[in-house]
């Protein structure tokens, strides 16, 4: 059968309002022309992300329903830690409410100004942790991964003799850690290998610098593995997932993505020494070792996710279901960033509008001219985002690449709801130069997409 179907059907459903093209011009003027600024109640289809945003099972409703609120040592809690460990492998595990409360724990627990730390891409909350700990934080994408015409199958992958380099310039022992974000969502969610992740543990060990993973999205990279690797196509997701954790001395992540949780997020680790300063950490910043800021119920869905999240009937779906809306896109001359990942399709902004130059920050442009034309609500990983302005010569920075993101939730809409969202964006590719630039009105000085206000050149 040709015709792909959600594998999961719908048992509560939740109306979309529809706002009409004249609500739309007034919602975006209010929102500073910043879709993030807008109420959700505002917008018809949502992809603005994939994080937190996960329709929640019949299993895992009924293990919220049965959970366990106790202040400590709750059942919730020993169900989670059973689950997480048979998955990840590591003796310890952390909760904590999401992925940057991970990376804050892990900066001030173990980083000291002065320490270098790499990573294939560090997302922007991680950089922005890590920073402000005091650390130097270094990316290290390999050459494909700034081409979007490249169909490298794993344009996530570090680059290993950068990395090498790196741990030799800067001395083995200012190096605190290297991470390798899984996938890689800033540069378009893109698997990492099991062969890249081998090289980069053999290059951390052989200069005794622990490996971590940031691994939101390791599901989607163990299925894309299997897919795309040879050695590991006989393999389950389940046991790709595990060869990937094993090869990592810890793990952080965020658990709103491939953890179906509506918030979480955890670190998991061999180090007790490392543990025991977390966990000082913790209990004063985020909640007790045994929640973590987390409530029973919140356990007890997240508990469930990984079997869930693992199932290869979903995964199979979820991956194709995106490839099938990027090639409509793709197929209607729409650029966009080859080959597709799992969470998300990525639209180049500046080859979609070359009229706008970098300063008119041509994919946030082009994220609000999308909104307008048919209510969707997307993202952007480019200009807005990664710009540095530098106030010495007055001059910008732009990225390497400048991408609107369409993340795509999980289990929430369905093929129909990303036809609309396809048809949206081809019709406006075919008057895509009425794309009307936008300048900044208000730019604060750290994660600027968050708040940034914008006005029509
Ligand atoms: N790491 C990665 C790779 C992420 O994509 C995110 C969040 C985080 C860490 C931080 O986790 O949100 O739970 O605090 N990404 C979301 C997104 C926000 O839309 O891509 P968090």
């Amino acid at each position: 059968m040709k015709t792909l179907i959600e594998p999961y059907r719908s048992r509560m459903v939740e109306p979309i309002r529809m706002a009409s093209r004249e609500q739309r011009e007034k919602y975006i003027r209010e929102a500073g022309y910043n879709p993030f600024l807008l109420k959700s109640e505002q917008v018809i289809i949502d992809l603005v992300t994939d994080s937190g945003v996960s329709a929640l099972s019949t299993r895992q409703w009924a293990g919220m329903l049965g959970a366990d609120e106790s202040f400590t040592g709750s059942r919730s809690f020993y169900r989670f830690l059973d689950s997480s460990r048979s998955l990840l492998g590591h003796r310890q595990v952390i909760p904590c409410h999401q992925g940057r409360a991970a990376e804050h724990l892990l900066a001030s627990a173990v980083i000291r100004p002065g320490d270098v730390v790499f990573a294939n891409t560090f997302f922007s909350t991680t950089r922005a942790n890590f920073e402000a700990a005091g650390a130097e934080a270094h990316d290290l994408p390999i050459r494909e991964a700034l081409d979007p015409a490249s169909l490298h199958p794993f344009k996530g992958n570090i680059d290993l003799e950068g990395l090498e380099a790196g741990i030799r310039a800067a001395g083995p022992e200012r190096v605190r850690f290297v991470v390798v974000t899984v996938t890689d969502n800033s540069r378009g969610g893109q698997p990492v290998s099991l062969a890249n992740l081998r090289g980069a543990r053999d290059i951390c060990r052989k200069h005794r610098v622990p490996l971590l993973l940031d691994a939101a999205r390791f599901a989607e990279n163990a299925y894309l593995v299997k897919q795309r690797e040879a050695e590991a196509r006989q393999m389950s997701a389940r046991q790709v997932a595990q060869a990937i954790f094993a090869l990592a001395d810890g793990v952080f992540m965020s658990l709103k993505k491939d953890g179906l949780g509506n918030s979480g997020g955890l670190i998991s680790l061999n180090s007790d020494e490392w543990a025991e300063k977390i966990r000082v950490q913790l209990l004063v910043n985020e909640g007790i070792p045994t929640a973590g800021g987390l409530t029973g119920r919140d356990l007890e869905s997240l508990a469930a996710a990984f079997d869930e999240v693992l199932d290869e009937d979903y995964l199979v779906y979820r991956i194709a279901s995106t490839a099938a809306f990027g090639e409509q896109l793709a197929g209607a001359g729409v650029p966009v960033l080859r080959p597709f990942g799992a969470h998300a399709i990525y639209v180049d902004g500046r080859a979609f509008c070359p009229h706008l130059p970098d300063e008119q920050l041509p994919a946030w442009s082009l994220s609000a001219a999308l909104y307008l034309h048919a209510g969707i609500r997307c993202w952007e990983t480019g200009n807005v985002m990664q710009g540095r302005y530098d106030e010495k010569s007055g001059t910008w920075s732009w990225p390497a690449l400048d991408l609107m993101r369409l993340a795509i939730p999980r289990r929430v809409y369905s093929g129909n709801h990303l036809a609309y969202a396809a048809e949206a964006l081809i019709e406006l590719f075919a008057k895509r130069h009425e794309v009307r630039g936008l300048r900044f009105v208000y730019r604060p000085p750290v994660l600027p997409q968050f708040v940034a206000t914008f006005e029509p050149v």
